[in-house]
């Protein structure tokens, strides 16, 4: 007999708007992309990540899979068409298709069940953490994060005091240009280091009270499909995030780069490192600009879908 396989992928993903301050409650916007994580698993005498054994140190994340899910010994291998640490959702992306992967041995899961799940191992190995990434990479396409239920309510999650409502999002056609720093941030410490400046600072409290406004007319935006509001509001969100402390120079020198060629452009995701993503209607200067600088572009095709069985 041969050993039962569950092979799934999920895509990354860009935040458009709002990261760090979607971890305090404020509203944010993600979007799926066209590059994907594939994870691919079967039973085997020991629990190893492609080719290597799990231990308490290494791979915190599929080792946190594989205990909530209450998994016998699994071989994981996984292949990905971008980056880890690059800022695109690696890890969300590869906790989801496992979760769905794992899942599958029941029978048919819910996309809202894989979402829970995932995030609840995003927060125990990353510490604090919103539910965007996850959100984003099992439901594909775009989503919007805010405190209250709307319309096109998908999920919603709590932690603490805090609650997250997590909404399908119809996205205007729009070209998104993603640059690699080619250095690699773990988020955990950058939401560590934002949490400490929020704790001790009104002005770091104004700040992502701020970027929520700023998110919540690049929402508006969105809606009339004003490309050129959507992209100020862009780059305003990346000044407060360099003001929050979470740029870098290669990411604020990728950004400058862009902006005379794009609407707009800002960091996404953790920051610190990883990638800055710029919305254009002309992408190969965009590509050109990135690259001349040093950065790995990417042309991101958006309007994917979220995880799947594969
Ligand atoms: C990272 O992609 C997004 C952050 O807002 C962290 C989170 O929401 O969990 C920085």
């Amino acid at each position: 007999m041969t050993a039962p396989i569950w092979n799934t992928s999920a895509p990354g993903k860009v935040i458009l708007l709002g990261e760090h301050a979607v971890v305090y409650g404020q509203p944010a916007v993600s979007m799926a992309i066209g590059l994907r994580m594939r994870v691919h698993v079967e039973p085997s005498t020991m629990s190893s990540l492609n080719g290597v054994q799990l231990t308490s140190h290494n791979y915190s994340y599929v080792s946190a899979c594989l205990a909530k899910m209450g998994s016998a010994p699994m071989s994981v291998m996984t292949s990905s068409d971008f980056p880890s640490g690059s800022g695109l959702g690696s890890s969300a992306a590869v906790t989801v298709a496992l979760i769905a992967a794992l899942a599958g041995r029941y029978g048919p899961w819910k996309e809202a069940e894989v979402a829970q799940q995932a995030f609840e191992v995003e927060c125990e190995v990353q510490g604090r953490a919103s539910p965007i990434d996850t959100s984003t990479c099992t439901h594909g396409r775009a989503i919007l994060v805010r405190p209250e239920p709307g319309e096109d309510l998908l999920w919603q999650m709590s932690l603490d005091s805090r609650r997250w409502c997590v909404h399908h999002l119809d996205a205007p056609d729009m070209t998104l240009v993603i640059g690699f720093t080619g250095r690699s941030a773990p988020t955990g410490p950058m939401v560590a280091k934002v949490k400490r400046y929020v704790d001790r600072s009104s002005f770091a409290r104004d700040m992502v009270e701020e970027i929520g406004q700023v998110t919540l007319e690049g929402v508006r935006s969105m809606a009339e499909g004003d490309l050129e509001a959507l992209g100020r509001s862009m780059s305003m969100n990346h000044k407060l995030l360099a003001i929050l402390g979470v740029s870098s120079p290669e990411l604020d020198r990728l950004v400058k780069a862009c902006l005379p060629h794009s609407y707009g452009a800002k960091l996404t995701g953790g920051g610190g490192g990883g990638s800055m993503v710029a919305l254009t209607d002309r992408p190969d200067q965009v590509v050109e600009v990135i690259r001349s600088k040093g950065g790995q572009p990417f042309v991101a095709s958006t309007n994917v879908p979220g995880v799947k069985e594969e």
